[in-house]
């Protein structure tokens, strides 16, 4: 490996701002920032407080005068190495306080290597994958110079027409919140290295819960929902040390989050501690004003440091206001200074005094070898077999021909997903380029359409004949990265164009039909699930999507990956997530009365008085946590270490499981509770722990989960409780499915 040894004066600027105090023995980090502060001029503080992307200033020359002026603490979207070393190296020697830039930028699911998008990386159930995953990015990306990253967001999301479910964990809390520490380990790694990159948990907070899925749209939380899902994720990002935090666009129940002192001051500050910094979302300070709660900027910029924005991202609502506001006397110098010192914590924390400029550079860790190989296992991992009738799966490498159709079988750059600034669609490797590698001239390729949206019906002809002349059908079916992400929300969440009806038509073949659906989003794919023998969901996998499928359809490995997210029937059944309340009337299958089935001339008044949909029934397509596999696993023996708990005790709960069928696989065991009494009504069900085992064929092991009564607690409107009581319990292979048990709470 080469390593490029760029400009490094160890320590300088931390040693020039110590030396630049009284001479006093400064030994506490916090004295060391207090006195910087105190040396400061107010415009150099609100200089630190300012955020700019790339070419704000205007040209190099430009940016190096600003920078040396202190107008800046950080850019964004800056990746040239060379480049940033330089400006760093202004920063360091040239500007008064020798106070070193952050770099930030977007590096959500790989830099250069990609990997699965995140709610891909959560279907693994497999924490520690993510970390090594981002440890990679932070390894890619700091050789680029970025010191810190826009991730990773840990919005809860029920909106599957929301883009950017693609980029979170899902639906739970405590799978998400799981991701979260684990992303944020692997981002920053060891502080001391020169890999480290800060991680910043966005958006804080409730941002996935938009209307209707529009995107940056208000959010109606109840402070325990907020308290009891939302918050969590980043509660735990918080514990694990996420550096820094970044506010939202989202509207909070009347105050927008860039504003919003209760979430920003009262929770994250007072209750929990947190000592990190918070960066706004692009613009989000400035946007309090479309949101109708700042008539200006100038407002804007108050409401926002009162509240306990530390810098302002894009924007410059603070430059421009924040030295009159104190000489209003709306808000004071004082203020400053604590959000300036959250902002410099984070700058030694990151120990960029000792190594502003991230000096072991190398270049040839872009694409190295493990990486690639590693985005191909959490590819393979993060995938999930919804159905395989009569083993259609796996195909044999000895087929004597297959049909290889689809808009994403070979679409480079769109199996990578959203959020790929720095990811390249030519470092691909795609299905059709893996599938053909092992079966040469035995593969029938043919893309049928264009893309996902083609409503060209000229490439079916050519697509049928194709599956007509092979043993078996795949077909690569789902949307284009563009359609999810940011801002990019469907109303319909279906198969775009006419996939569906290409799918009919393979389907008339006879041949036995499997499809990949690629995407960023649970689609409502119903009707296509009726249709195919056999369903391997791919998500957007990534640089290494290709090899990643071909190991799964040919049996290399089993598919081990689960729902993260509840799948809908379609859009009309949104929201609908595993941990819902009962309700006063709930309906079980039995209940439903199906439109079909109403008699045309019914005069009654209702269909039963129950909690339904009578078109879609009271199921969703398929529950979270769902996930089929090429063996078959048996649980058996729900142990319970003892029928009861008491308020600070914890029981055991253990079951078996086998591996009754004929592969060696991977499974997901999971544990979930229900708290059947609150003094506020409690889900369904909740996700209480999860364990991934491996089994060859006729092996059995025990499962073993503690459950402490402090994980039963909860936030009832007034304060966190553990309350005494009956609860369900049920050890299974998903939210629907289990070995129940029960216990007492004393
Ligand atoms: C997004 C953030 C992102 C930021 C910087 C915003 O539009 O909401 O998630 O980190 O841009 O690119």
């Amino acid at each position: 490996m080469k390593i490029r040894i760029l400009l490094s004066i160890v320590g300088l600027g931390f040693l020039a701002a110590c030396s630049a105090g009284s001479g006093n023995n400064l030994d506490t980090q916090e004295e060391k920032i207090r006195q910087m502060i105190s040396e400061m001029t107010l415009e150099e503080k609100i200089g630190q407080m300012q955020q700019v992307n790339d070419g704000f200033f205007g040209d190099d020359e430009a940016t190096k005068q600003a920078i040396r002026e202190g107008k800046v603490g950080s850019f964004l979207n800056m990746i040239e190495p060379d480049r940033i070393a330089e400006f760093q190296k202004v920063a360091i020697e040239e500007s008064k306080h020798g106070i070193p830039l952050l770099f930030g930028r977007d590096v959500i699911h790989g830099f250069r290597t990609i990997f699965p998008i995140p709610l891909g990386m959560a279907s693994s159930w497999e924490p520690e994958l993510a970390e090594k995953a981002m440890r990679i990015a932070a390894i890619e990306a700091s050789s680029m110079g970025i010191n810190w990253t826009f991730a990773p967001m840990m919005d809860v999301s029920w909106d599957p027409r929301w883009g950017r479910i693609a980029e979170g964990c899902g639906e739970d809390p405590l799978l998400t919140s799981e991701f979260a520490v684990a992303m944020v380990k692997g981002f920053q790694g060891d502080l001391n290295d020169p890999t480290a990159v800060a991680a910043c948990a966005k958006h804080y907070v409730g941002y996935g819960m938009s209307e209707a899925g529009r995107d940056y749209n208000t959010t109606y939380i109840p402070e325990p929902l907020l308290r009891n899902v939302h918050l969590r994720p980043f509660k735990a990002a918080a514990d694990a040390g996420a550096l820094t935090f970044m506010s939202a666009f989202n509207d909070l129940n009347g105050v927008p989050t860039s504003g919003n002192e209760f979430t920003l001051k009262t929770i994250l500050r007072d209750e929990w501690g947190y000592k990190g910094m918070v960066v706004s979302d692009w613009g989000s300070i400035e946007e309090m004003i479309n949101h109708g709660f700042a008539a200006d900027k100038k407002q804007a910029a108050g409401i926002a440091v009162k509240a306990g924005v530390d810098m302002e991202m894009a924007t410059t609502c603070y430059a421009d206001n924040l030295a009159q506001l104190i000489k209003d006397g709306a808000i004071s110098e004082e203020q400053i200074n604590d959000r300036v010192a959250n902002i410099i914590r984070v700058k030694m924390e990151m120990g960029l005094f000792k190594k502003p400029y991230n000096s072991f550079v190398s270049a040839d860790t872009i694409l190295a070898p493990s990486h690639l190989e590693m985005s191909r296992e959490v590819a393979r991992k993060s995938m999930v077999l919804l159905k395989n009738n009569n083993s259609t799966l796996p195909l044999s490498k000895n087929i004597r021909s297959l049909a290889v159709i689809g808009p994403l079988a070979d679409a480079g750059r769109d199996q990578l997903g959203t959020w790929i600034f720095d990811g390249n669609g030519d470092d691909s490797t795609t299905p059709k380029q893996a599938f053909g590698e092992i079966l040469g001239s035995r593969m029938n390729y043919v893309d049928g359409l264009e893309y996902s949206r083609d409503k060209s019906t000229k490439g079916f002809a050519q697509a049928i004949a194709a599956a007509k002349n092979s043993d078996a059908v795949l077909f690569f079916a789902g949307e284009e990265s563009i359609l999810s992400g940011e801002a990019n929300a469907r109303g319909i969440i279906d198969l775009p164009g006419i996939q569906t009806e290409l799918i009919a038509e393979l389907k008339k073949t006879g041949k036995p039909l499997i499809l990949v659906v690629m995407a960023g989003r649970p689609l409502g794919i119903g009707a296509e699930m009726d249709m195919a023998d056999a369903v391997l969901y791919a998500w957007h996998p990534g640089t290494m999507a290709g090899p990643a499928v071909a190991d799964l359809i040919f049996g290399d490995f089993s598919p081990s990956g689960k729902l993260p997210v509840t799948f809908v029937k379609g859009a009309g059944q949104i929201p609908f997530y595993y941990y819902r309340k009962n309700t006063g009337r709930p309906a079980t299958e039995n209940d439903v009365v199906y439109i079909d089935d109403i008699p045309r001339d019914s005069k009654q008044l209702s269909l039963g008085f129950k909690s339904m949909h009578i078109d879609y029934g009271v199921t969703p397509l398929l529950p979270f946590g769902f996930g089929l596999s090429y063996t078959e696993f048996k649980y058996e023996n729900l142990k319970l270490s003892s029928g009861e708990m008491s308020k600070d005790g914890s029981i055991t709960l253990s079951a078996d499981i086998r591996n009754v069928g004929n592969f060696e696989a991977e499974e997901i065991v999971q544990l979930y509770v229900h708290d059947k009494v609150g003094s506020i009504t409690r889900p369904i069900k909740e996700l209480k722990g999860f364990k991934k085992i491996n089994l060859k064929p006729g092996d059995k092991t025990t499962v073993n989960f503690d459950l402490n009564a402090k994980d039963l607690q909860f936030f009832n409107g007034d304060a966190y409780v553990i309350e005494p009581g009956d609860f369900e319990v049920w050890i299974g292979p998903n939210s629907d499915e289990g070995l129940k048990g029960t216990f007492v709470l004393k």
